[in-house]
């Protein structure tokens, strides 16, 4: 099996796991002992981007224009660079690239892509303001090539999927099988996706009962999440908010647990 030199994401995705990157890296299985990786939330699917090769390996998202992007990424990839090379990080290409009845779905992966980048935290939601250096928003065309072309060479052989998160449970669960889950925090306020209910996360937990395959998870530290999974390895993280404002929120930090089977 070939380690693979880690492959940065071109999504700012809301809620991402890069700043968790160091601490969920050591907790992914080796190929040796896991033949399929499963990440069942993928988003911007830092993990998978980051740890070595399995072989075989899925990433899975409900939401469709993330899953475009990475096929358009993965078959089109000329074309949706000549169509990203006209774009500028424009409030009313912003706008207007909302809705936009007609396009062709290169156009649309493109589109989508932009949005994610100049919006507030990657939320999709508003124009995002920096004045900061190295504030992160705008639009590096260059940078933007070299990273989807990245995706493109680590995307060979890796199954996109776009189903709810059980289906991918079911299709892919195996002894041999490891699941990274990072679904929606509980009552999170993120415009690109909903937020989940403590009910949702009670499923979650009795669906991973029934795996057969080794499984990840990080949630939002809570007392209520503390007690659904009482009875596993539970570490808790605090990490830094990327989209809070630090003139508003003096704490701009936030807890996740880090949760294994016990
Ligand atoms: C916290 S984000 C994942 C972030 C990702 N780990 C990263 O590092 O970028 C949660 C993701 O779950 C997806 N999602 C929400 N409900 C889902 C469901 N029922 N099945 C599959 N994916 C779902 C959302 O579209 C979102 O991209």
């Amino acid at each position: 099996m070939n380690a693979t030199q880690p492959t940065k994401p071109v999504l700012r995705w809301p809620g991402g796991k890069r700043r968790l990157l160091k601490e969920l890296l050591p907790l992914v299985p080796p190929p040796s002992e896991a033949h399929c990786y499963c990440e069942v939330f993928a988003g911007s699917a830092v993990l998978l981007l980051t740890k070595p090769r399995h072989s075989t390996e899925v990433v899975n998202d409900l939401n469709s224009d993330i899953v475009a992007l990475m096929r358009n990424a993965h078959h089109h990839l000329p074309a949706l660079l000549e169509e990203l090379s006209w774009f500028i990080a424009s409030r009313q290409d912003f706008q207007d690239f909302k809705a936009q009845p007609g396009l062709t779905e290169i156009q649309r992966a493109a589109r989508f892509l932009l949005r994610n980048r100049v919006s507030f935290g990657g939320g999709g939601a508003s124009f995002g303001v920096a004045k900061a250096k190295g504030g992160g928003v705008g639009f590096d065309r260059d940078e933007i090539g070299e990273r989807l072309e990245g995706i493109r060479r680590r995307l060979n052989k890796v199954v996109v999927e776009n189903l709810p998160y059980e289906r991918c449970l079911q299709n892919y669960d195996s002894p041999n099988s490891f699941f990274f889950l990072d679904p929606p925090y509980v009552g999170g306020d993120i415009k690109a996706y909903s937020p989940w209910k403590q009910e949702d996360m009670v499923t979650l937990r009795t669906r991973l009962d029934r795996l057969q395959g080794r499984w990840l998870l990080t949630v939002n530290d809570s007392p209520d999440n503390r007690k659904l999974f009482g009875d596993c390895r539970v570490r808790p993280v605090t990490t830094r908010n990327l989209r809070a404002n630090k003139r508003t929120h003096a704490d701009a930090t936030f807890g996740e647990l880090i949760i294994q089977p016990a």
